[in-house]
């Protein structure tokens, strides 16, 4: 269990977070949905590291939390591949970057198979589509085997179509690894089709005003039953 308790995040004097709690269980998914600049991404840059300075307090199985000595993939909003870098130097990264990190070649070749990459590792990422780049991502943050799995907006730039193959390909690739996982949108739609669980927060400086369980996790198929499910969490939320 990830537990997030009383979290609170200044930039100068501005509140981004403000005494946010959240319990996460191991090895499931939730979907993290919230207005434009309700600290998500703040929480995401707690979790990884990159924001050092908090209040409140956060554990991993007890205790307290580390992202250090703890196997992250992260995702960032913009996909953040390395532009010189080509597609397989950026997957291999995370190694590069822990030499302390093993890995099985034949594990790596499986989730770029997983996510059709094959025939792009050797491009740069500017000779890339933004579904592409998103796939090129979405490896680099499954090879190292992270033991959470953080995303921000993954699929916000694609268009519909390339969106939903792209989930399709994360959802295939997460069944096999069972990662946990926070998974941040602004679509309604999309945190159905990816979480467990959804969690909703309020405006700046962001609070949880709902969680729901989603009956609908990994049921394919069964579209009117979703589209009922997200119309229920609007007149719920109003979201
Ligand atoms: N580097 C920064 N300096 C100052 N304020 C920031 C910075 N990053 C984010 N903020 C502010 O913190 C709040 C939360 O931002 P953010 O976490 O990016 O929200 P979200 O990802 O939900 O859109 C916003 O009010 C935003 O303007
Ligand atoms: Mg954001």
């Amino acid at each position: 269990m990830l537990s997030i308790e009383h979290l609170s995040v200044k930039y100068g004097d501005t509140e981004a977070l403000n005494d946010f709690s959240l319990s996460i269980r191991t090895g499931e998914i939730y979907s993290l949905i919230g207005p434009s600049g309700c600290g998500k991404s703040t929480l995401l840059k707690v979790l990884c590291g990159i924001i050092k300075e908090y209040g409140g307090q956060i554990t991993l199985n007890n205790k307290t939390f580390s992202p250090k000595e703890t196997s992250i993939g992260y995702v960032p909003q913009h996909y953040g591949l390395l532009d010189w870098k080509t597609v397989k130097e950026n997957i291999y990264l995370p190694f590069k970057l822990s030499p302390g990190k093993t890995f099985k070649e034949t594990e790596v070749n499986e989730i770029i198979h997983s996510l059709e990459i094959e025939d792009l590792v050797d491009r740069y990422p500017s000779q890339l589509s933004g579904g592409q780049k998103q796939r090129a991502a979405l490896a680099r943050a499954f090879v190292s085997q992270p033991d959470i799995l953080l995303m921000d907006e993954p699929f916000s730039s694609l268009d519909t179509f390339t969106s939903e193959v792209s989930q399709r390909l994360f959802l295939r690739l997460w069944q096999k690894q069972k990662v946990t996982t926070l998974f941040i949108t602004h679509n309604i739609h999309e945190a159905v089709s990816i979480g467990k669980h959804i969690v909703i927060m309020s405006k700046t400086p962001g609070k949880i005003i709902h969680e729901i369980e989603n009956p609908m996790f990994s049921v394919s198929g069964y579209q009117e039953e979703k589209l009922r499910f997200v119309a229920s969490i609007v007149q719920k939320t109003g979201y």
